[in-house]
């Protein structure tokens, strides 16, 4: 069935946000055990043996005779990597195997909830959690960067442990973004409070893959039938209609819908704009939608100057998901093609 998504701008409460936060489809069912590292780069088997390790025996409150427990210092950990190493599926890992309660969320996500709530009552609201997952961890202005120091410094040595992921070790966030050197000491104290845990290795989603292409138009249309719920429209219609839903809202904009169809790909000119597409691709792909699109090579997508510039990673990124998802639609048509 065709859901039209431009009808869809959804409003999400702080309370039904935080219900929320837990892995996403592509990381529902992802554990130590099916996390297989590469023995050629042995900071993979490292860093998930660190992660087994503390979520078997994360420190507890100190228990004191006749007083409430001491709470001891949380934990940060900083998973850094480039993309598609799997620090995702290991920080799902984290979660998944940590009893106790627990938040998963992504960075953007994050600071959306601390906007909409408010620093005080954000706090309060995640000081319930003794594990907080963070996925795409980075600083992107003075303004975050500013908040990101006072959350941490206020809800860790109350004893919430943090494990967040990033493609930026924690020393470089911010540089090239905004003047980071003027916010070398926030940024420094928020880098203190983690231990890294460096995942090296080849992007693992280029495993047999192959080479992901946008589709012929026809295509996408053959691809409906076997759709389920899915959108279609032109990729013109979709960014403009990203530039008024909050990509914290992305998620739920997308509930109920399987596929997405996007036509006529064109290069995009606007930074903001190319953004909000970053992370929209973003969430399709952890969603696990099947996504297909039609027009312009994908490495026409964004200007050289943007995949060379200060979010150079997060293209990167969308590039490497935009091609497995459309390797995955190439091989869905191929079938189809024989099968008719
Ligand atoms: N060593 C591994 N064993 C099994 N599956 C893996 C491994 N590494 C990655 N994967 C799988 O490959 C896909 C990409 O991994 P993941 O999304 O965790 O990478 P990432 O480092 O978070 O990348 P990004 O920077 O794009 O966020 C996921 O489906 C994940 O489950
Ligand atoms: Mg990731």
């Amino acid at each position: 069935m065709r859901i039209d998504l431009l009808s869809r701008n959804p409003q999400v409460t702080p309370e039904q946000m935080l219900e929320g936060f837990q892995p996403t489809a592509r990381f529902g069912a992802v554990n130590f055990d099916n996390y297989y590292p590469n023995p050629e780069y042995p900071s993979q088997a490292q860093t998930r043996d660190t992660l087994r390790e503390f979520t078997a025996n994360p420190p507890q409150p100190v228990k004191r005779l006749f007083r409430r427990p001491k709470p001891v210092e949380g934990v940060g950990f900083y998973l850094d990597g480039g993309f598609g190493v799997g620090k995702t599926h290991l920080l799902a890992a984290a979660w998944h195997a940590f009893e106790g309660r627990k938040v998963f969320l992504s960075y953007q996500e994050l600071l959306y909830t601390i906007g909409m709530l408010g620093m005080h009552k954000a706090i309060e609201a995640f000081h319930g959690y003794e594990l907080l997952c963070i996925d795409e961890f980075e600083l992107d202005d003075p303004g975050n960067t500013h908040m990101t120091s006072t959350f941490l410094g206020q809800l860790m040595p109350m004893g919430t442990h943090v494990i967040t992921t990033s493609n930026t070790q924690p020393e470089h966030l911010g540089q090239g973004r905004f003047n980071a050197e003027d916010f070398k000491r926030q940024i420094q104290a928020i880098a203190e409070r983690f231990t890294v845990l460096s995942i090296d290795g080849p992007d693992y989603r280029q495993r047999g893959a192959g080479v992901g292409k946008p589709l012929k138009k026809a295509d996408l249309t053959a691809l409906e039938q076997s759709a389920g719920n899915f959108v279609r429209l032109t990729a013109s219609e979709l960014n403009l209609h990203l530039t008024r839903v909050h990509p914290a809202r992305f998620s739920r904009m997308l509930e109920g819908i399987d596929t997405v169809l996007l036509d006529d790909l064109v290069c995009m000119t606007d930074q903001n704009i190319a953004l909000r597409f970053v992370h929209f691709v973003d969430k399709v792909y952890d969603l696990n939608l099947r996504f297909a699109a039609s027009g312009e090579a994908l490495d026409h997508l964004f200007p050289a100057t943007y995949r060379y510039g200060a979010y150079a990673k997060k293209y990167s990124r969308c590039l490497s998901r935009l091609t497995e998802m459309l390797s995955i639609s190439g091989k869905k048509l191929e079938q189809l093609e024989s099968v008719g």
